[in-house]
């Protein structure tokens, strides 16, 4: 095979494409998505960008550095693309995602050796936007320009819907997958960037959630995780009754009747939308796992009053002790943002004692980090950085001891483990229990993608060490955890 790179490489030859995805969970699945999109036009995919003709940077915006990581990652691009310009060969460019969203233009006066500059909800149209920059580029040749032109632009909230222009997904890895079914935030949490850079609140059809998770379920999916900004806002078009929606309690039950699934997930939810349904499916699907996350941001009314999330720490306790009373195993997870504009050391006191108050499994923690147009940038009482890094360390270690007891509590349990994946040492695979805990064992490659019976033995402060329980390995998902008894 000839170097990619000399571009010389016959007709016959596919193309390829490097996507690096940054950000959250929706992302991770817009980019198998948009391999898919690229697939029919020849291209496959590549492990770095520099065996790459296309490389998408499938990005996020919901914190300073996050965004600020693509710029330095897009110079990295510009000189490679120049490296390959100079033996008459070419790098296509693309910026996708969030920052893709807010920024559009900048991106490419910032960088002009951007080829293409695409929002999350334009993914279908990327054949075209490839053609058109395609184009372009042979104009600049024509015209002997060397210097990159302007780039194509698409950052349109269109009026279809991305999910009824994408193709199916087609593979499942390790037995798991995501569908998405909900996109975009009308909720405007000061401090959010998501309802700009998502667009408004919508809900895909049942009908073609059902159609997606059917043909996972064919292709070998165990588990689905199923996917939204705002995912327990879901209320999508009901299966034939006109005029009427499922909500997400709705959907779960009816994915639950579908043969082969033994796991469902779903994200990120909002406290204002877990209703009464989704708390009972948690006491009566058995297939609903023993986990959730649910963001709270802060335990202070004030704090949560000045965020917009239109809840205060009292509705966020009782959904706890509901959700505990219906599934008295489930373990909790979060979200929370220290130093919001305002955040006193009474209100992060609050936030500390609903920590302890509520006891979580797991959690994400951040520092406030002020983003450009929300309306908690134009606050004038911002945190001092110090104040910060002091807050996040106290909130951090909280949550880590919270992390490990809650580990060390599943000592002795004989639990389903689904393998994802080899292990760090050689002998060794990696899965997860019901609770999304790592859980390692020495085992065979031949059981990833699969579930089977694990005695958790020891507890590490990220995982979790056990070994395959006799008779452990069913040959098919069935009964309530998918192991056959
Ligand atoms: N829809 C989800 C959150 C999506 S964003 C919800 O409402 O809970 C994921 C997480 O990023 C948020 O829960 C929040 O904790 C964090 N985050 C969002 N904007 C942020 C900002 N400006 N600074 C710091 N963290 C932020
Ligand atoms: Fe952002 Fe709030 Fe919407 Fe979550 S609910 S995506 S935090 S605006
Ligand atoms: Fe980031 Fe956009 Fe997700 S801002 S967290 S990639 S929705």
């Amino acid at each position: 095979m000839k170097d990619v790179r000399t571009g010389t490489r016959s007709q016959w030859q596919r193309k390829r494409v490097f996507i690096r995805t940054y950000g959250c969970q929706m992302n991770v699945y817009d980019s198998d998505r948009m391999a898919d999109v690229l697939r029919p036009l020849g291209y496959a995919l590549s492990e770095n960008p520099e065996q790459a003709d296309l490389v998408v940077l499938n990005t996020c915006h919901i914190r300073e550095k996050a965004s600020e990581k693509v710029y330095s990652e897009l110079g990295r691009l510009r000189d490679l693309k120049a490296e390959r310009r100079r033996v008459g060969a070419d790098l296509v460019i693309a910026v996708a995602g969030c920052v893709a969203q807010a920024e559009g233009e900048e991106i490419i006066r910032r960088q002009p050796a951007v080829d293409i500059v695409v929002g999350p909800q334009a993914y279908h149209r990327l054949p075209e936007l490839l053609a058109r920059a395609a184009r372009a580029t042979d104009a600049r040749r024509a015209d002997g320009r060397r210097r990159p032109g302007p780039g194509v632009l698409d950052t349109e909230f269109p009026a279809e819907s991305k999910f009824d222009h994408l193709p199916a997904p087609s593979d499942v890895r390790a037995g798991s997958a995501f569908v998405s079914i909900q996109e975009g935030c009308d909720k405007f949490c000061t401090f959010c960037v998501v309802p700009y850079t998502r667009g408004a609140e919508y809900s895909r059809p049942a009908t073609s959630i059902l159609q997606e998770a059917r043909a996972l379920a064919a292709a070998g999916a165990i588990e689905i995780t199923l996917l939204g900004q705002n995912v327990n806002a879901y209320h999508g078009e009901a299966p034939a009754t006109a005029g009427s929606t499922w909500t997400l309690a709705r959907l779960i039950r009816a994915l639950a009747e579908i043969d082969g699934l033994a796991r469902i997930r779903y994200t990120t939810s909002h406290p204002r939308d877990m209703d009464d349904d989704l708390i009972a499916a948690h006491g009566d699907v058995p297939q609903l796992m023993p986990y959730l996350h649910l963001p709270v941001q802060s335990g202070s009314d004030r704090v949560l009053e000045a965020m917009n999330r239109g809840h205060g720490r009292d509705h966020f306790r009782r959904l706890v002790d509901r959700l505990r009373h219906i599934s008295p195993d489930i373990a909790l997870s979060s979200d929370f943002i220290v130093g919001f504009p305002g955040e006193s050391d009474a209100d992060f006191d609050d936030t500390m004692r609903l920590v302890e108050e509520v006891g979580f499994a797991s959690a994400f923690s951040f520092k406030y980090s002020r983003r450009p147009g929300t309306p908690g940038a134009a606050l004038d009482d911002q945190v001092a950085e110090s104040t910060k890094t002091a807050r996040l360390a106290a909130l951090q270690s909280l949550l880590g001891r919270q992390q490990r007891d809650f580990n060390a509590s599943k000592i002795g349990a004989t639990v389903p483990v689904l393998f994802a994946g080899a292990g760090r040492r050689p002998g060794q695979i990696l899965g997860k229990s019901p609770w999304l805990q790592s859980v390692f064992v020495e085992g065979n490659a031949d059981m990833i993608g699969r579930l089977a019976t694990v005695r958790l033995l020891a507890a590490h402060p990220l995982s979790l060490a056990g070994e395959i329980a006799t008779g452990g390995l069913p040959a098919r998902a069935g009964g309530p955890f998918g192991v056959a008894a």
